[in-house]
Order: structure tokens, then sequence, then C-alpha cells
């Protein structure tokens, strides 16, 4: 059934009516599509939840533009960024042209679906405009950090789950908390594995964030168990490019102090959370079950 939402993203593209524009979002097909899976388990397979899923993950590629420039990121879903290959800007305009795409098909769904979707963009833009101030100087507040993610990332699955319930006439409340509890956990995971994992494997830059000035979860927990020496040590390495060494002192100390675990812990009670709010919907469960054991 995701093939219906391939189609429909497909035609949407399509019907921008620029030739260009088509074939750079065809290098940038792909994803987990988590967000239309949600869409489509919750309202079910319809005409307009594949609509709805599509417009969604057009939103998702747009803001993925807008990210790999404000990121400096070269790779995106295993392949080089429009930003890399095309320019900043090309990327920045591809990304307005998929987002108020999307925002004029809203018009065939109710005016709260279409204010809940529009609005959370508006959230996610703030959310990455936060992420960037942060990254400016070292943030160990946890509060701040955790309000820029939900803003960034959460927000769009929140609306997502809680527009899918209004379709099949289902209590968007629940499917909002259980949105939002997800859309949290999974980005804990994203930073996670930014730090875990491989490039080849994420299909897209591995211990990235910390150069990009971006203190991300394990390394706020990292500096709250590191005494005076280390955490300046810590704040030296913050926003530049890092040597090998320094990458495996961080990873040594993140091991020692337990800050990927400790991170991966807190991810385990918002997916527990979101998982109280659907009740143990089995197929839900499932999808967040697999957000967590994700290795990309
Ligand atoms: C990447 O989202 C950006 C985050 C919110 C972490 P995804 O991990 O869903 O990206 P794709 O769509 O699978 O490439
Ligand atoms: C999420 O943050 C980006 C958006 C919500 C658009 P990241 O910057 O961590 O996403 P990735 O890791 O580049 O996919
Ligand atoms: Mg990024
Ligand atoms: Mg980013
Ligand atoms: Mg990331």
């Amino acid at each position: 059934m995701i093939e219906r939402v391939e189609q429909e993203i497909q035609r949407l593209v399509k019907e921008v009516g620029y030739e260009k524009a088509y074939e750079l979002f065809e290098k940038l097909s792909g994803g987990k599509r988590l967000r239309a899976r949600l869409i489509e388990k919750i309202s079910g397979e319809n005409e307009k939840s594949a609509l709805l899923a599509a417009i969604v993950e057009l939103i998702h590629a747009a803001s993925l533009l807008h990210d790999d420039v404000i990121d400096d990121a070269e790779l995106r879903r295993g392949k080089p960024s429009v930003n890399a290959t095309e320019g900043s800007k090309v990327a920045v305009m591809l990304g307005d042209i998929l987002y108020s795409k999307a925002f004029s098909e809203l018009v065939e769904f109710d005016k709260t679906i279409a204010k809940t979707i529009s609005s959370s963009v508006t959230a996610l833009s703030v959310g990455e405009m936060l992420d960037v101030e942060l990254a400016k100087s070292f943030n160990a507040d946890e509060k701040k950090y955790m309000h820029m993610l939900y803003l960034k990332t959460a927000t769009l699955i929140e609306a997502a789950a809680a527009c899918a319930a209004m379709l099949s006439g289902k209590e968007s409340k629940r499917y909002a908390l259980f949105g939002k509890n997800l859309g949290l956990s999974f980005q804990i995971i994203d930073d996670i594995l930014d730090i875990t994992a491989d490039e080849k494997t994420l299909g897209k830059p591995a211990m990235n964030d910390f150069t990009e000035g971006k203190v991300t979860l394990p390394y706020i927990y990292l500096f709250e168990s590191l005494d005076d020496e280390a955490k300046a040590k810590l704040i030296k390495l913050h926003g530049k490019k890092l040597e090998p060494h320094e990458v495996e002192w961080i990873k040594t100390q993140m091991e020692k102090h337990g800050s990927i675990a400790k991170a991966y812990r807190y991810a385990q009670t918002l997916s527990e959370e979101a998982k109280k709010a659907v009740e143990d919907e089995a197929e839900l469960v499932a999808i967040l079950d697999k957000m967590l054991q994700r290795s990309y």
C-alpha cells in the first residue's frame, strides 16, 4: 500500500511542471517513510490517507533539503545531498517548491487538518532555528534541548498522527500524544546514531552533530558526568572538525559514563509513553519497536 503513497508523491512533484525539480527530487527518493506508514496505519488505506501521507512526506523531504544546507551535510539517503551537487541555492528553492506544493494540496482536507499540518511546519522551522541558535555555544541544558527537539522533529509527527486519526474519526488527542512521544524518541535515537553508526549505514554524515555545534542528549549526559578538567576538554572540542583521536576520546568517555545508554533509556521511556497512548495497538507498537531498534 505504501506504493500508493509513492505514486501520489510522484504525481504531486510532476504536477509542479518543472522537469529539473522532478529530476532532482527523484535523486532524493527513498527514506524510511516513517511518517507515511504511521498515517496509513492510523487512518487505514484509502485515497485520502495516501494523499495526506504524500503531503507529509513532501514536507519532510523539504525540511531535509533545508536541513542539509543548515548542517553543511553532503550526504543524504546514501547519495550526495542536493546542496553538495547543486549548491545551497538550488537546495533551498527545491525545498520551497516542495513545501508550497504540499501546502496547496492541503485544501483538499478539512480546515482543522490543513491548519494542524501547516502549523506544525511553522514549529519545525522555529525548531531548526533554535537548533542553530543553541549550537552557537555549548548548551548543557537538557530542557532547552528537549524543547527544541519537540519543535524540530516531534511536531510534524504529532500533527501527522493526529490528522490521520481525524480522517478516520478516531480520537485525535490520543494519537497526537502517541506521535509526540514517538517523535521525541525518534530524534533521540537519530542523535545517538550520529555517534554510534557509520556513514555508510546511516546514508548521511556520522559524527557531524558535535562538529556542527549540536550538543545532543548523549553529550549533555556526558558533560554532566565529567570532572572539571574533562568538561573543559569536551567544551574545547565543541564545534570543530574532530581528529580521529578526539572522536576516540569522546566515544571512550561516553562508554565509561554510560551516556549513550542513558539517552537510549530515555528514548525507551518516551516510546513506552507513546505505546500507552494507543493502548497497545499491535501495528503501531511494531512501528515503535522498529524505530527504537533501527540502525539508520
Ligand atoms: C531524518 O528523518 C530527520 C530527523 C527528524 C531525524 P528520517 O530519519 O525519517 O529520514 P528518512 O526520511 O528516513 O530519510
Ligand atoms: C532533524 O535533525 C532535522 C529536521 C527535523 C528537518 P537532524 O539535523 O538531526 O536530521 P539529520 O540527522 O540531518 O537527518
Ligand atoms: Mg541534519
Ligand atoms: Mg539539523
Ligand atoms: Mg541527525
